[in-house]
């Protein structure tokens, strides 16, 4: 590992900015996962903008009880708690937002060009550099909090991958050639997230699903869904309002996808 890389919270504060997000900063060596930290402090109630970033995770935990592989050193392993006076239907578009933020910190940083796909893979040159895992808890029909858990290869070899994985993953250095600052990374996510969080409090919506469908990997493809009690298949046509997939079937009939997991059956370019 480069020296000047290992987390410090007055390099993330360094020339930060936010006003919100970084409020508190914790940073560990390891971790089990960022996010069960984050959702215990939250209930406890750390204030909304306070990171919990770790060096290494034992069990970084992804979508569809999946696990999220997370060596020292080289990666990024971060949950933001956010307490957001949206309704809780706004969940998804949190969550889509969060993508548009990474993706945009990512192209600032290193000019990498992420794409996402639905609802929040990080995708380069069509392998994943990392995902996104929000969480959240509804009290009286209202958000009490909400975990933005974000993890990204930044530096990882891809050997530190199990072999049936080498040909599905990546990360920002493989595809860059060149060692890249996490600490540097780190600060955008935030700045970001930040601004992502602002807009939406401020009822931009229709500009976020705008932008993520600009850096969609997803829409225009015939894609399969998922999910734990069905499958579905269609034309990937738009995002809803609601920052829900809508499907075309083969029938010509619409559905409105809200979970699920995706498989890209067929790219029309
Ligand atoms: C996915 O690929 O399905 C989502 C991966 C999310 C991983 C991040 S790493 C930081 C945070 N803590 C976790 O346990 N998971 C998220």
């Amino acid at each position: 590992m480069n020296m000047s890389d290992v987390f410090s919270e007055q390099e993330i504060r360094r020339g930060l900015g936010t006003k919100l997000v970084g409020k508190d900063i914790h940073i560990f060596d390891e971790l089990g996962s960022t996010n069960d930290l984050a959702k215990t402090m939250a209930s406890n109630g750390a204030p909304s903008g306070t990171v919990i970033l770790a060096d290494s995770q034992t069990k970084g935990r992804g979508r569809m009880g999946r696990s999220f592989i997370s060596p020292p050193g080289v990666g990024i392993y971060l949950s933001i708690i956010l307490r957001p006076t949206l309704p809780p239907g706004r969940l998804p578009i949190i969550t889509l937002g969060s993508g548009v933020a990474v993706a945009r910190a990512v192209n600032e940083v290193t000019d990498l060009k992420i794409l996402l796909k639905w609802p929040n893979d990080l995708i380069l040159n069509t392998k994943k550099a990392g995902g996104i895992l929000t969480e959240g808890k509804i009290e009286n029909d209202e958000m009490s909090f909400i975990i933005i858990g974000i993890g990204l290869n930044v530096n990882t070899e891809i050997e530190h991958f199990p072999s049936d994985l080498l040909p599905l993953v990546t990360s920002l250095k493989a595809e860059k050639g060149e060692w890249i600052s996490r600490t540097a990374l780190v600060k955008e996510l935030l700045k970001q997230i930040e601004w992502i969080f602002f807009q939406l409090e401020q009822g931009c919506e229709e500009r976020i699903i705008k932008e993520w469908s600009d850096y969609s990997t997803t829409l225009g493809k015939w894609i399969r869904v998922s999910s734990q009690n069905s499958v579905i298949e269609g034309l990937a046509e738009r995002l809803d309002e609601t920052g829900a997939m809508v499907l075309r079937r083969s029938d010509g009939q619409l559905e409105r996808i809200t979970a699920g997991e995706v498989t890209i059956i067929k790219d029309f370019k």
